[in-house]
């Protein structure tokens, strides 16, 4: 969700009132997803990179995150969206946990859409973090190293819990992943705008959607593929009693 403190800057203001704009584009574009009918969205709302802004603008996004949180809980709810969370939330201040995870266990039955914020995220860690669980398994005997498959790395990584990533929008004008969602958007076809998040709208949305409706993906095979293959369900089913 790039562009906020640009688009701060062009109107002469503070990044923290780029990234209050850009927070009510969440909104926007939350409300847009659900009724198109996306089965899942995964938002990168916080890297495990920016702690390392100044304290005032990282104290500034987790109020925006909180608010965000309170202000939206009864539609989220209302709308059938299941909230997840992807990161080293156990690093958020308590401000954001108390109001994060209630909503997170309220809304865990709901099948509507699924939103995932990435908080304090990132791409490696997150692979770093499943390697690690898959290693004390095997050492605890529960695994044999050589039978360790995708569908089995796939089930420790908790963003491809609900499944690889099929589009990637990134706004700002940026062209690079930034340590995204890394093994899940392996295959994603992306779409790069130049667009600035805060005025990232439904047109937006849509637009990057009928671009990506006109890709071929073929994952590197010659013909073309509607879907990326599935993970096997069992091994999903492991992740889930993980
Ligand atoms: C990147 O823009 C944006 C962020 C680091 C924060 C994104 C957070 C929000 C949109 C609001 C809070 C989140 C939720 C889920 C309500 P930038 O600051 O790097 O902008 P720039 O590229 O113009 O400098």
């Amino acid at each position: 969700m790039d562009g906020n403190g640009r688009w701060a800057q062009s109107q002469g203001s503070d990044r923290t009132i780029g990234h209050r704009e850009g927070s009510r584009a969440v909104r926007t574009i939350v409300r847009a997803a659900r009724r198109v009918g996306i089965e899942a969205l995964t938002l990168f709302a916080f890297s495990e990179q920016n702690w390392a802004r100044p304290p005032a603008e990282v104290v500034a996004l987790m109020e925006l995150l909180r608010d965000f949180l309170v202000s939206e809980r009864e539609e989220l709810i209302e709308n059938g969206i299941r909230l997840r969370t992807v990161g080293r939330v156990e690093k958020l201040p308590s401000r954001v946990r108390e109001v994060l995870d209630p909503l997170v266990a309220d809304t865990a039955h709901l099948d509507g859409m699924t939103l995932t914020l990435a908080l304090s995220y990132g791409g490696r860690e997150e692979i770093l973090d499943a390697a690690r669980v898959l290693a004390r398994r095997a050492r605890d005997g529960e695994l044999d190293v050589d039978a360790i498959d995708e569908a089995q790395l796939e089930g420790a990584l908790p963003s491809l819990a609900v499944g690889r990533v099929d589009l990637l929008v990134r706004t700002g004008g940026e062209q690079r992943i930034s340590n995204f969602l890394l093994w899940g958007a392996a295959y994603a076809e992306l779409h790069f705008t130049r667009v600035l998040w805060p005025d990232f709208d439904e047109a937006e949305l849509y637009a990057a959607i009928a671009a990506y409706q006109k890709r071929e993906r073929r994952f590197g095979r010659v013909e073309s593929a509607p879907l990326e293959p599935a993970v096997p369900a069992p091994a999903m089913a492991d992740a889930a009693g993980e």
